[in-house]
């Protein structure tokens, strides 16, 4: 049996891109899902297509960067599957300018999604993995959380704090015996609809010329099923995935 098989995942950001892809992949192999995200009819949808081929899904409308949403998402999922045994951490925006432009209300819905959603899904849902003495927190950083670049300034500030989080909450929890297991997925061009979050024109247009060697979001679902389906004592701890020919 595969140790994705019966496991309950929670997505966050399930609506498209990366974890509607990877909902796919684990409902494939039998885990139960938990779809969270802002658009209730891309979730209902993908529930559809989930249960259509015989999986199991539900599904919370959940803001991130609320943090009585999340903790009412975690207490849905518990309600109805008893347990957590995953928590992928993929909700993210990137709406990349220079700081020059000064949107700083774009610099505050990244630091709100990209690093307090992160820090709400954790709040929220680990607790109950270290009182099972079990779990699997998987984070999405970015290749963006390893390099910084001119106009990524501070999405790439929040994706290095994602990075920072995934090692701090893996030492605390090794240090404590709580068999959680951590995961720091790194990816580099993926298609999916995060371009989109990009206003400045520029910026996009420099984004969409680097995006032409993307590759699908379902090389990432692989990639995250690929670490929940270790055994129990082995800990994917930083996975750095990029399109073949990606350069930066
Ligand atoms: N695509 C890439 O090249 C790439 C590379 C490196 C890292 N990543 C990371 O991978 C993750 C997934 O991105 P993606 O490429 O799959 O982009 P995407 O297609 O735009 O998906 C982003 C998801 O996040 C959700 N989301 C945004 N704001 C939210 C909020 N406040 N509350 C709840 N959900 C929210 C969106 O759903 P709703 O709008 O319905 O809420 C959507 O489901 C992000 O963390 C991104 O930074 C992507």
């Amino acid at each position: 049996m595969s140790n994705i098989q019966d496991k309950v995942v929670v997505i966050t950001g399930a609506s498209s891109g990366i974890g509607e892809a990877t909902a796919k992949e684990l409902a494939s192999k039998g885990a139960k899902l938990v779809l969270a995200a802002r658009r209730e009819d891309r979730l209902k949808k993908l529930q559809d297509e989930i249960q259509t081929i015989g999986g199991q899904a539900i599904y919370k409308v959940t803001d991130v960067s609320s943090r009585q949403q999340m903790e009412e998402l975690a207490a849905y999922a518990l309600k109805e599957f008893g347990k957590i045994d995953v928590l992928v951490n993929n909700a993210g925006i990137m709406p990349q300018a220079f700081l020059a432009e000064n949107k700083v209300d774009e610099w505050d819905k990244m630091i709100d999604v990209n690093i307090k959603g992160v820090l709400y899904a954790i709040a929220a849902i680990v607790p109950s993995m270290r009182e099972r003495k079990s779990g699997h927190v998987i984070n999405l950083s970015s290749v963006a959380g390893h390099n910084i670049y001119p106009g990524g300034t501070v999405y790439c500030g929040t994706k290095f704090a994602v990075k920072a989080i995934s090692e701090g909450l893996r030492q605390e929890e090794a240090m404590n015996g709580t068999n959680i297991r951590v995961t720091n997925v790194s990816p580099g061009a993926i298609s999916s609809e995060l371009l989109e979050t990009t206003t400045d024109p520029t910026m996009k247009a420099g984004l969409e010329d680097f995006y032409q060697v993307a590759i699908p979001a379902e090389r990432i679902a692989k990639t995250i099923a690929f670490a929940i389906e270790q055994p129990e004592d082995v800990a994917i701890n930083e996975l750095i995935v990029r399109p073949t020919n990606q350069v930066g």
